[in-house]
């Protein structure tokens, strides 16, 4: 018997159309007493501008758009989906699931739909969670979306964390394939460093309790990452009999130039195989990696066949990888 694969068929993704510069975000902050510069976030980040969505926007809109440019590109019908999954730090709501709201927006209804909590890594959870259930023949055709709306959380008054993090979504079609295909999938999480990058507040007796704003140690997140992303990469490279001279591209997360150019060089690829979003997006947590496949691919720079590792890092601390022929 064959074996069954899940396989990306489609890509999407979805910006608000609100740019801010470096330039424009530092003049906004002076006005509030904080002092950055368009020179330092270049220098330390490789950040040039990102997206904020509209107030009235949420990531269920952002999502919902990437999913239909996902679906449109695949040529795969809308009613065929039988399974959505969001990953997002930043929900619609504390419940119904992003997914349900955004199942609803798309105009279907039936399939499961659910949402993935595993902050910055959430895209490659959800992915591999959709490949788990494929492969399972518990669904055949699946959307798998990132999607934030980061501003949100965002401490205007804390220049380490504010000018880091941008919104937007991406999405993929997967479908079940007698061709790989998703090889293999590596997922962690180190609870014991939820303290490092967490969003504190909660929502308890009608109020928001505590502080409700993103709170990062950045060198010591900066540390870990570099180290997690390479044994993650490391262990789907193992898993599918690959070495990293097989990869064509080196999708990273989306959160610091050095953090990707350390990774690649971990990897021994040079900047020409690594897709880099993160100058114009900022990092989009759950949505950086899925925005940055879509763009490589619209780009022609992504062709079918190529063999695509796709890594991140986020809070709790979770990390993860994703090895797939396109
Ligand atoms: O997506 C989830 C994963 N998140 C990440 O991967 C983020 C990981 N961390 C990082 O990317 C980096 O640590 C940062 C970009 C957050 C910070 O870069 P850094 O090179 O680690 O800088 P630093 O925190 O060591 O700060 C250096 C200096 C400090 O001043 P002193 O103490 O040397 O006087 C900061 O106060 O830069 C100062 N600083 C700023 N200056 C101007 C911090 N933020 C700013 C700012 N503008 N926005």
């Amino acid at each position: 018997m064959t074996r069954r694969y899940s396989r990306i068929v489609g890509t999407g993704s979805f910006l608000p159309p609100r740019r801010v510069t470096n330039t424009e975000l530092a003049a906004q902050l002076a006005q509030r007493g904080i002092e950055t510069s368009d020179e330092w976030i270049v220098e330390r980040t490789g950040i040039h501008a990102r997206h904020f969505a509209a107030p009235e926007v949420s990531s269920s809109d952002l999502g919902a758009e990437a999913a239909r440019r996902a679906l449109q590109a695949a040529g795969v019908p809308l009613q065929e989906i039988d399974l959505i999954i969001v990953a997002t730090s930043t929900p619609d709501m504390i419940f119904p699931s992003t997914a349900a709201i955004l199942q609803r927006k798309l105009g279907i209804a039936g399939c499961p739909a659910f949402d993935v909590q595993a902050v910055c890594c959430g895209f490659i959870h959800a992915l591999a969670v959709a490949d788990a259930m494929i492969q399972a023949d518990a669904a055949s055709k699946a959307l798998v979306i990132g999607a934030e709306v980061f501003s949100r959380i965002l401490d205007f008054n804390d220049r380490t964390t504010c000018v880091l993090f941008g919104d937007g979504a991406g999405a993929v079609v997967l479908t079940a394939s007698g061709q790989p295909g998703i090889l293999a999938t590596d997922l962690h999480a180190d609870g014991r460093l939820t303290d490092i990058l967490y969003v504190p507040g909660h929502v308890a007796g009608g109020k928001a309790l505590g502080d409700p704003f993103l709170r990062m140690e950045g060198r010591a997140v900066f540390r870990h990452a570099v180290t997690l992303l390479g044994e993650t990469a490391r262990a789907v490279l193992d898993k599918a009999g690959k070495t990293e001279a097989d990869i064509d591209w080196l999708v990273p997360h989306q959160a610091n130039i050095r953090i990707m150019l350390g990774s690649a060089k971990k990897l021994r690829l040079p900047l020409e195989k690594v897709i880099v979003t993160v100058d114009e997006h900022g990092n989009t947590s759950a949505a950086s990696v899925p925005l940055a496949l879509d763009c490589g691919v619209r780009a022609g720079q992504i062709r079918p066949g190529q063999l695509l590792l796709l890594e991140a890092v986020g809070g709790g601390l979770t990390w993860g990888a994703a090895l797939l022929t396109f």
